[in-house]
This record gives C-alpha cells, sequence and structure tokens, in this order.
C-alpha cells in the first residue's frame, strides 16, 4: 500500500524562453545546438499569421541551413514521422525546429528519436525498445494545451493499425521552448477549449492519486487548476485578452512537466481511454476528454470520496459538508466548466454512438489494466463509456 511521498528524481532540462516577441531570437537559440535543422510544422496557420516569415528571418540571420517539412495534421501520423526521419538521414540533420503545437512537437520527437534509430521507429511505441540518443528537439508554441513543449512523451497514430500509442524518455525534452502568449491570438475558439480541457485533464490524471502525505502538489494542483477554469472562460470570450493566454500558456506547461506529480502515483486511465477515442474517430484530444473525465469520475468517486469531496471544495468552491454531495457537485461542476468553454460532455454531443465500445475498450486494457487510482480493466473500460454516452 502506498502511504507515502514517493522518493522521486525531477529533471527538467527544457529553457523555457517566455513572453512577448521572444521567437524573433530563435536563429540564435539554434544556433547553440546546430547549424542544420529540419523545420517541422503543420497545416498552415504559421503560414497564414505570418510567423513562418519570423522564423525564417530568424534562422537565416544566424546562418543556419534548414530543410522544411509542413503538413503535421492533429492526431499526428506515423507516415509523417517516417518522412522525417528520411529526410533528416538524407540531409544529415542534427536538430528539429518544432513550430506548432502538441502534433507538431510531437511529430518532431518522434522523428528526433527514429532518426539516429537502425530498427522501425514504432518500435518505441509498442514498448519493444527504449529512446537512446534522439536529435535535440527545440520549440515555438503556438497554443496552450497539451504541454510536449516541456514534456518527456509524444502520442503518434499509426494509421495502418488504427492505434494510437505514445512512448516517453526524459531524453525527449525538447532542450528550449519559446513561448510567446501572442502566438496564440489566432486560435480558433474551439481549440482554446481543446486545449485547456486538456491541461485541466493532465492536472487531474496527477491529482487523484492513492499517495498520502502530498500537500506541496496536492495545493499546487488545486491552484493551477484553479487558474485554468478562470483563465480559459477570458481566453474563449477574447483570444487576443493576453493576460488570459499568458497564464494559460504557462499553466498548460506546468501541468504537464511534471512538477506537478512529483512525489505521487499519477493515474492516466482518461487519456488511454481518450487516446482510443481520437484513433477510432479522429477527434481533438482535448473534445474527447471533455467527455471522459466526467464520465471517469462518475464511475471512480466512491474509491475516495473524501478525495472527490476536497476537489469540490477547493477547486469549484464548493460549498458543502457532506462528502458525498460534495464530491457529486465537483464532478457536476467540472462538465459545467467543460460546458463553459462550449464543449459537448457527452459521446452522444460529438455524434459518436456505441458501436466500438467493446473494441476501444479491449485495445484501451491491452497489455495490461489500466489507471491507478482504480485499476480498471475492459469491463471497467466499457462501462465508462456507456456513462460517457449521455
Ligand atoms: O496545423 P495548423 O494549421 O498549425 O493548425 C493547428 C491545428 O489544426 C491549429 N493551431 C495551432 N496553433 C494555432 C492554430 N491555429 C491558429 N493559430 C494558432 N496559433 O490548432 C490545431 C490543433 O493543433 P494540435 O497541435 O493538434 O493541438 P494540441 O497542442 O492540442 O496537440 C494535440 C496532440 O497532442 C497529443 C494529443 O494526443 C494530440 O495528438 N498530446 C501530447 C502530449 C505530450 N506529448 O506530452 C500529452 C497530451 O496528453 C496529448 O495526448
Ligand atoms: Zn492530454
Amino acid at each position: 500500500m502506498i502511504t507515502d511521498m514517493d522518493n522521486f528524481t525531477l529533471h527538467m532540462p527544457t529553457k523555457v524562453i517566455f513572453g512577448r516577441g521572444t521567437e524573433t531570437g530563435v536563429g540564435q537559440e539554434v544556433r547553440k545546438h546546430s547549424g542544420n535543422i529540419l523545420l517541422h510544422y503543420g497545416g498552415g496557420s504559421i503560414k497564414r499569421t505570418g510567423l513562418y516569415d519570423r522564423v525564417v528571418e530568424s534562422l537565416e540571420k544566424a546562418g543556419i541551413k534548414f530543410a522544411e517539412l509542413g503538413g503535421v495534421v492533429p492526431n499526428p501520423r506515423l507516415s509523417m514521422v517516417r518522412k522525417g526521419i528520411e529526410l533528416c538521414r538524407k540531409e544529415g540533420i542534427d536538430f528539429i525546429l518544432a513550430v506548432g503545437g502538441g502534433s507538431v512537437i510531437d511529430s518532431s520527437k518522434a522523428i528526433a528519436a527514429g532518426a539516429p534509430y537502425e530498427g522501425d521507429v514504432w518500435d518505441f511505441f509498442t514498448k519493444k525498445t527504449v529512446i537512446k540518443n534522439p536529435l535535440k528537439v527545440g520549440v515555438i508554441l503556438t497554443i496552450s494545451a497539451a504541454g510536449s513543449e516541456m514534456s518527456p512523451s509524444m502520442v503518434i497514430t499509426n494509421e495502418e493499425g488504427g492505434r494510437k500509442l505514445s512512448a516517453r524518455s526524459d531524453l525527449s525534452r525538447p532542450v528550449f521552448s519559446i513561448l510567446n502568449p501572442e502566438l496564440t491570438f489566432t486560435l480558433p475558439k474551439k481549440q482554446i477549449a481543446y486545449g485547456s480541457a486538456d491541461m485541466f485533464a493532465h492536472i487531474v490524471e496527477r491529482y487523484f492519486t492513492n499517495t498520502k502525505n502530498v500537500d506541496v502538489t496536492d495545493e499546487m494542483c488545486e491552484a493551477v487548476m484553479r487558474s485554468i477554469i478562470r483563465n480559459s472562460k477570458k481566453a474563449v470570450a477574447d483570444p487576443k485578452d493576453y493576460d488570459a493566454q499568458a497564464e494559460l500558456m504557462w499553466a498548460g506547461t506546468v501541468a504537464h512537466n511534471g512538477i506537478l506529480g512529483t512525489g505521487r502515483e499519477e493515474d492516466w486511465a482518461s487519456h488511454k481511454i481518450e487516446h482510443e477515442l481520437s484513433a477510432a474517430y479522429d477527434i481533438a484530444h482535448g473534445a474527447g476528454l471533455a467527455v471522459i473525465i466526467p464520465a471517469w469520475m462518475k464511475y471512480v468517486y466512491k474509491h475516495d470520496t473524501a478525495r472527490f469531496a476536497r476537489y469540490g471544495r477547493n477547486v469549484f468552491h464548493v460549498f458543502e459538508k457532506d462528502d458525498e454531495k460534495a464530491a457529486l457537485m465537483g464532478i457536476k461542476e467540472t462538465e459545467k466548466f467543460f460546458s463553459s468553454l462550449g464543449l459537448e460532455t457527452t459521446l452522444k454531443g460529438l455524434g459518436i454512438g456505441g458501436s466500438r465500445f467493446e473494441e476501444m475498450s479491449r485495445l484501451a486494457a491491452k497489455p495490461e489494466p489500466i489507471g491507478n487510482f482504480v485499476s480498471l480493466d475492459a469491463g471497467d473500460i466499457v462501462k465508462i463509456y456507456r456513462l460517457a454516452l449521455g
């Protein structure tokens, strides 16, 4: 049984460069690591916003040679990763500059892991082998969401088998991340909402733990969740609100860089349940989480009603003495929060029915049951999908 704070090692070597105009110094920053890089980006937002031109100008000024590869899609694909690996090998590239969101950063990390590896890059995701000497990755972030800008993980969809799997290594944390909140001003409101649900979920996955005596991280988690609730509403209302976007950008990074999980066992069942949804239906990760998190909460809260009551009181200011009632009110508030951002909180709302529940549950629980707060097998997961149906 887990009682006290776990021993831990925290190693976060990512240099964070935060604030207005910071992307113009990217050439100088890259120069410290490489003179021959891959510039990797998504479906075109960086060209529409003018960011691409500023990045290219800065790279050229610093005398950096670069090849480019655009077209990364949300739920980034393995075929793109393979293309990137080939290009890096052909051009003798040793550094990847990711300009975009979690999808571009994850694609970059996977290319970086795969380029020096003789086998198939998918081996890292099936856990056949571990990442050893990846190329370096630097980031200019354009959406506050996944937290990949400082995290050790990457999530890639293998379109051949319809699986979305993650790999992780501390060696895959970016060497630097440039975080300019102004770059998020052009985001559609939906994307701000998806991103906010994702960063909130990253804290939920850490907050619900069986580890006792972890006051520092309990209270840090609660504070950051409250800040996400406040500022996401402001940012959705006015995407050009610098203060709100700045808070969200830092919250998204802090939510997933590891610090809020120090000394405690983390859960991660909801993410695995969601990854099956986004693999099967190609929905946005944050859209899936806004549905799965409340359903997961309803399914597991009785495991530790007092913790859920504390969540209701400390995160949503629920004023209720009875633990059972406070717990249920906290879950209700979670749904209301997601709805207030314009997100659906049921699968029906997303246009998804129950035809693939059994298949997704089986895959989510493969090779073993998921979740540490409450361990869930395929039978449990199917019930959570049913609760999510609405
Ligand atoms: O492709 P472009 O044209 O750039 O458009 C993107 C994309 O359509 C658009 N966008 C981004 N910045 C913009 C912008 N549009 C206008 N202005 C801007 N400034 O937003 C869309 C979504 O981008 P994406 O990168 O997919 O979003 P996000 O950061 O939410 O990343 C989602 C991916 O990250 C994974 C998810 O599973 C999903 O595949 N995750 C990665 C994690 C990690 N590596 O640690 C952890 C997370 O739990 C998550 O699983
Ligand atoms: Zn996530």
